[in-house]
Parts: C-alpha cells; sequence; structure tokens
C-alpha cells in the first residue's frame, strides 16, 4: 500500500480542523484529508452564531451558568470556564482572519458587533454572520491557510480506520488508512499525531439537519480503536426544522425566535409558556420535547413558527437565506407562520479528550462536534459549538505541537515502520467486489428509519431494546459488505453508522433516567445517582 510520513494528519476541514490546520501548518508539515470538498463540512450549515462574552453588559460567569443550566448536571466545570473565558479572543482571532459578522450602531454611532439571543442564554451574546455565521468562518478559515507553506489538502478521500502500532509498550495511534473516492485506492499517512475533527452522526437519521457528510465517521473509528466515547445518548434534536415535502431537515435557525418568533399551534394558539418560564426562548431539549408532546396531543403533523410580526424588511435583512429559501419553496415567511418540527441536528456525546483535545488514545487528538471535552454535558447550549470547536481546536494545536517538539522525532521520519501497523479491524484483507449501489440505499434508509423511529425525542426501553438488536444486525451485514468490497466509500460509512447508531442505542439503555436530551418514558425522573458521564470502550 503506499504510504506518506507527514507530522499531523487532519481528519475534516470545518472550523475545528482549519483552527487546528491554522497554528500547526506554520511550524510542520500537516495534511488535511476531507471526504468531500474541502468547504463541504457540517461548520458551513451553521445559521445561527457563536456565543461569546465580547459586551460590558454580558459576565464570563453568566456564560459558564447558562452552559451549566442547559447541561443538566453533567457538563464539566472545568471546560466550561475554558471554553467562556478564551471564547472571545477566538472569535477576536476569526475576525482578525477576516470573518465579517453583522454589526450595528449604538445611540452615539459608534460600531460594534451586533449580538443576537438564542434559547436558554440569559443575555444577548451571539455573535453571527446574518443567518449564514458557519459559512462565513468557514470562507475566512479556509482563505487564511490558504498559503501556509506546510498545509496540504486532499479532498474526496476518506479516512477509513486509524492506523495502530504499540509505541512504547502502548497502542498509539500513528496515522491513518484511507481511500481515494475518485480512484478507490487505499493509502497508509503515517504521523506523529491524528487529529479527529470530523463532525457529529446526523445522517444516522432519517431527518437532520445535517448534511450527507455527518455519518459519525470519527467516533465509530475511534472507537474501534479502541479510545473511550462518551455521553452519545445525548443526540440534539433541533425544535425548529422546516416542515415542507420538498424542504425537510433545512434549519430555521433559533436566532429566529431570539428575534421575536413564536411557537404556535395550527390554530395560533401558544403553548411554551405552558412547559418553561423562558417560554420559546427554553433551552433545547424542552422546546423539542414540547413541539413533539403539542403534535401528539393535537394530532397534527408540524407547529407553527410565526414572525410574520417582525416585518417583511427586517426579516429580508436579518434571515435572508431562511427568507430565499422558504420563498423557493413557495412560502413568504413575512406574511405566513412557518410550519417547523424537530429533527437530529447535533451529537453532545463523542471521543473523550481532555482539556487539550487529547483522547484516551495516546496519538490521537480530537476537537469539535466530533469531541467530548466535557461542555455540553446532557445539553448543549445554542451557539456553543463553533466556540467549542475553535476554543478546543486551538488548544488541540499547542499540545499536539508540544507533544511533537519533545518527542524527539527527527523531522520526516516516521513514528513506526509501516510493517509494524495493525490492520486489525480495517477490512482492509477483503476482496474486490462491490454490491449493488441500491443495497447499499435501502440499508442506509432503513438504518436511519430505525434511528428516528425508537430512539428519538422520547425513548423507552421497549423501542431502545428493538433498535439494539436491529442495529446489530446492521453492523454483521455491513460487516459482511465490507468483506466483498473494500473500495467503495458508501460501505465504510455505513459501517461507521451502524457502530455509531449502537454506540447512541447502548448509551441510552444504559441510562436508565432522564436527563437533559435523553427523555426515557420507563425513568422520567433524573436519578442524582447517574449525575455521570456515560463512557463506552471498546474491550472493556
Ligand atoms: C441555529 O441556528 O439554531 C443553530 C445554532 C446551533 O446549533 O447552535
Amino acid at each position: 500500500m503506499p504510504t506518506d510520513t507527514v507530522d499531523f494528519v487532519v481528519v475534516g476541514s470545518g472550523i475545528a480542523g482549519l483552527t487546528f490546520v491554522n497554528q500547526t501548518a506554520r511550524h510542520f508539515d500537516t495534511l488535511i484529508l476531507t471526504k468531500k470538498d474541502r468547504a463541504e463540512s457540517n461548520t458551513n450549515y451553521a445559521q445561527g452564531g457563536i456565543a461569546g462574552v465580547v459586551s460590558d453588559d454580558d459576565t464570563l460567569e453568566e456564560h459558564a451558568g447558562d452552559t451549566i443550566r442547559a447541561g443538566a448536571g453533567l457538563c464539566h466545570e472545568d471546560a466550561v470556564r475554558t471554553l467562556v473565558a478564551e471564547g472571545p479572543e477566538r472569535i477576536r482571532d476569526l475576525i482578525a482572519l477576516g470573518a465579517r459578522f453583522s454589526t450595528e450602531r449604538d445611540a452615539s454611532g459608534v460600531e460594534h458587533l451586533a449580538l443576537g439571543r438564542e434559547g436558554g442564554h440569559s443575555r444577548n451574546r451571539i455573535v453571527h454572520a446574518v443567518d449564514r455565521t458557519g459559512w462565513e468562518c468557514e470562507r475566512a478559515l479556509l482563505a487564511a491557510v490558504r498559503d501556509l507553506p506546510r498545509l496540504r489538502i486532499v479532498e474526496h478521500c476518506l479516512v477509513i480506520d486509524l492506523a495502530l502500532a504499540e509505541v512504547d509498550g502502548r497502542r498509539t495511534c500513528v496515522g491513518v488508512f484511507a481511500l481515494d473516492a475518485n480512484t478507490g485506492d487505499l493509502h497508509l499517512f503515517l504521523a506523529r499525531a491524528v487529529v479527529l475533527a470530523s463532525g457529529g452522526c446526523g445522517r444516522i437519521y432519517l431527518h437532520t439537519t445535517n448534511p450527507d457528510i455527518a455519518t459519525g465517521d470519527g467516533v465509530a473509528m475511534a472507537w474501534r480503536a479502541g479510545a473511550a466515547v462518551a455521553n452519545m445518548e445525548f443526540i440534539q434534536f433541533h425544535p425548529t426544522t422546516l416542515y415542507h415535502p420538498h424542504g425537510r431537515s433545512f434549519l430555521i435557525s433559533e436566532a429566529v425566535r431570539g428575534e421575536g418568533g413564536i411557537l404556535r399551534t395550527a390554530d395560533g394558539e401558544t403553548f411554551m409558556h405552558r412547559y418553561h418560564p423562558m417560554g420559546d426562548l427554553a433551552p433545547r431539549d424542552v422546546v423539542a420535547r414540547a413541539i413533539h408532546a403539542e403534535r401528539l396531543r393535537r394530532g397534527e403533523p408540524c407547529v407553527y413558527l410565526d414572525i410574520t410580526h417582525l416585518g417583511d424588511d427586517f426579516i429580508r435583512h436579518r434571515f435572508p437565506t431562511i427568507h430565499a429559501r422558504c420563498m423557493e419553496l413557495g412560502l413568504d415567511i413575512a406574511a405566513d407562520p412557518i410550519p417547523v418540527v424537530p429533527a437530529a441536528h447535533y451529537m453532545c456525546g463523542g471521543v473523550q479528550t481532555d482539556l487539550e483535545g487529547r483522547t484516551t488514545l495516546p496519538g490521537l487528538f480530537a476537537a469539535g462536534e466530533v469531541a467530548c471535552t466535557g461542555v455540553h454535558g446532557a445539553n448543549r447550549l445554542a451557539s456553543n459549538s463553533l466556540l467549542e470547536a475553535m476554543v478546543f481546536g486551538h488548544r488541540a494545536a499547542l499540545a499536539a505541537m508540544e507533544d511533537a517538539s519533545a518527542s524527539g522525532l527527527p523531522e520526516g521520519m516516521p513514528p513506526v515502520e509501516p510493517g509494524d501497523v495493525s490492520v486489525r479491524g480495517s477490512g482492509l484483507d477483503a476482496g474486490e467486489e462491490a454490491p449493488p449501489p441500491a443495497v447499499m440505499g435501502a440499508a442506509r434508509k432503513h438504518l436511519q428509519a430505525v434511528m428516528n423511529d425508537y430512539v428519538g425525542i422520547v425513548r423507552n426501553d421497549r423501542l431502545l431494546i428493538t433498535a439494539d438488536s436491529q442495529i446489530r444486525r446492521f453492523q454483521k451485514e455491513t460487516r459482511d459488505l465490507l468483506r466483498a468490497s473494500r473500495r467503495d466509500a458508501d460501505i465504510y460509512e455505513l459501517r461507521n453508522m451502524a457502530d455509531v447508531a449502537r454506540l447512541v442505542v447502548r448509551s441510552a439503555l444504559s441510562r436508565t433516567e432522564s436527563r437533559g436530551l435523553h427523555y426515557n418514558t420507563d425513568h422520567p425522573d433524573p436519578d442524582p445517582e447517574q449525575a455521570h458521564d456515560t463512557v463506552l470502550q471498546r474491550g472493556t
């Protein structure tokens, strides 16, 4: 197999990965492997913004308090404090790199950042670029790293598994196996450290705000390699995605409620005041469950988000993307309420890391949605995700560079000989024949439907046990498919989806209480004895 050696391999080209390389590729050979075009990341689709204490009216204490309250008893306070304290500096870095965020003028004509509001926040603190903040972050970062002398980006290259070897008596990540999706060629990249920045797993659900790429690859391969994975039961459902036959799962940003949007049932009745003192701006888990309950109670397929009172001009300027997309579908949101339903949105758990992005597997770092830093606990506070990706992507870069300098390994020298790398579990000893694509498409849809129907916003033990047995079958089937072909990216993705779905279900089954995003009608209350992370690790 062709083999290359670099200092760092970064899996994924969203905000976490780009923040990392913006530090490392000034000093070390850094390679980004991304499975589609470089700009195709979860980041790109983030509408709302970046939460951060950037105004004199706000305090780090309040941002930390809101984050911890939303996290329902599971946030790690040290991680939260790091996030809120270092966040403003990372936002300033991004602005210095050229990100253009929305601004406004105060009474004396001075221009400053316009700060939006979202659910669970006690203050306006969301830095945003109208309703396409992620796109703007991605644009600015890609432009900033474009000319870094020691950066190489390889597109359409799917990392299929981590390369492992015994180093100083410890199982260590020494690189990755990757598949060139265009040619079907396999490649081994050896590195001093690998950074997973591969985003989340929304695509394991039928209805999700996430793009096609979000198949949980990073979590799946870290778990197969033996790294600890935490809190996978906490899948966040975004309360408001468009309910439309052609626009299903298009996100209607929480910023819409932040600007005064009101949730109503079909007959115009408001309901959020019955569920939480913060009403329409309650934390996401509460709003998603309330919408679910109202739909069931009334037998209606959706509820409505009403912003007609904000006026056409304001709506077009504040939410140009949402306005335009709805118009394309024949819906004028300045005139009519928006039909909305919840959809899978964000993975609060992930590969367990310390505050420097180190996982439990030596040589492996993780940052962004793929990581579980302890910041989100059982429910992520809105707009803390881009912030987390920047803060911990930056910290991981500093730590990885420090480790690389301390290792004393001469530049360009592989951490191990290619022959010492284990291919265990990577399917690389399989045959060549690809199964018909129809089989793949059907299997994927079936898995997604199981997750939607059995592992959704409201769960119970019977549904979870049924899901577990069905997903185990999928896991076996994908391994059989892999034995038939080792050059088809779809099969590797399907294997990842099945592995991650199983991690979600196993974690959900092990939490016999309701907390944050995990609501089980057989165990409807929180149990103080279970106020800890759910950690799964292969072989333990
Ligand atoms: C949104 O715009 O509602 C999404 C922001 C987020 O998920 O934090």
